[in-house]
């Protein structure tokens, strides 16, 4: 977890997030949460919250810095949490991340803390403008894409196969995954009960189906896991955080509602 600084620039703003208790992740609750830090940008007379350290947002990102190694392509610097991680990872070599937004660059650049990211940043590489027009001519081992404020958000797989075409990454994960695989599995109209059908053999289906060779299909924990996250979201995209815990819990034996949630949200 790195630690940033307290700036404003433009109509971004980088701000401490309080410690707390009973927070919710992304896999499940915790009972206490450390300080952390969000990037806001300014919305009329209020501040809209785009990336945080809170755990919903560094869980999520989990399977995907632990599937990064060789050359990787990360879209979407954010408060580069992802990039922090997967730079400390002796097995990744370089990492090209793609941001179009000049404000997100400067306030990534005033509000990190240089001696928390040296010497790994010598194998960071920045390119600014629009990830889906980044065409690559080496190769890429690993593409993570978080370009969308919501999870479950529709564009996540058209924006994933317009980079994948471009890229041919040989591994590829994009934020909230976990979504569209449980929406995809819905839409079979499976007997219930649905957590019976998240299995490796359905996620490998999955990802034969949308064509990308995606992070996970090894183990055989992450389609049970995926069913969890989409139903502990949903629960708290609703406002039901009592009931989220309690969802979360009983993961592998109820049938999950198509849902989305905000960032701003969480
Ligand atoms: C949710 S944030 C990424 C958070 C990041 N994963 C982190 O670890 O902090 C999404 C980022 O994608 C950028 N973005 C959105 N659409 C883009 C596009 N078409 N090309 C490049 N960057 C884009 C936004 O400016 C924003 O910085």
């Amino acid at each position: 977890m790195p630690e940033y600084k307290a700036i404003s620039i433009g109509k971004w703003r980088c701000t401490p997030t309080p410690a707390g208790e009973h927070i919710l992740g992304y896999w499940g609750p915790h009972n206490f949460v450390s300080a952390g830090w969000m990037y806001e940008q300014r919305r009329g007379k209020g501040w809209l919250k785009w990336m945080s350290l809170t755990p919903m947002e560094s869980e999520s990102h989990m399977p995907h810095i632990a599937a990064a190694h060789g050359t990787v392509v990360v879209a979407g610097l954010g408060m580069g949490f992802v990039l922090h991680n997967i730079l400390c990872k002796p097995e990744v070599t370089r990492v090209i991340v793609l941001e179009k937004d000049k404000d997100v660059v400067k306030l990534f650049k005033r509000t990190i803390r240089r001696d928390h990211w040296l010497p790994a940043l010598d194998k960071f590489e920045l390119r600014l403008g629009d990830a889906l027009a980044f065409r690559p001519d080496f190769h890429v081992d690993f593409l993570y894409v978080d370009l969308w404020p919501c999870l479950g958000e529709e564009c996540a797989c058209s924006i994933t196969q317009t980079l994948q075409c471009n890229i041919q990454a040989a591994s590829v994960g994009f934020w909230g995954q976990e979504f569209d695989f449980v929406s995809w599995l819905m839409a079979k109209n499976l007997p219930e009960p649905l957590e019976d059908h998240c299995t490796q053999h359905h996620y490998r289906a999955f990802c034969e189906d949308v064509g990308w060779p995606l992070v996970e299909q090894d183990n055989p924990s992450y389609p049970k896991l995926a069913l969890a996250a989409v139903l502990f979201q949903g629960s708290i995209g609703v406002g039901r955080t009592d009931e989220g815990v309690l969802m979360a819990a009983i993961a592998f034996s109820a049938s999950p509602p198509r849902l989305s949630c905000r960032r701003s949200q969480l």
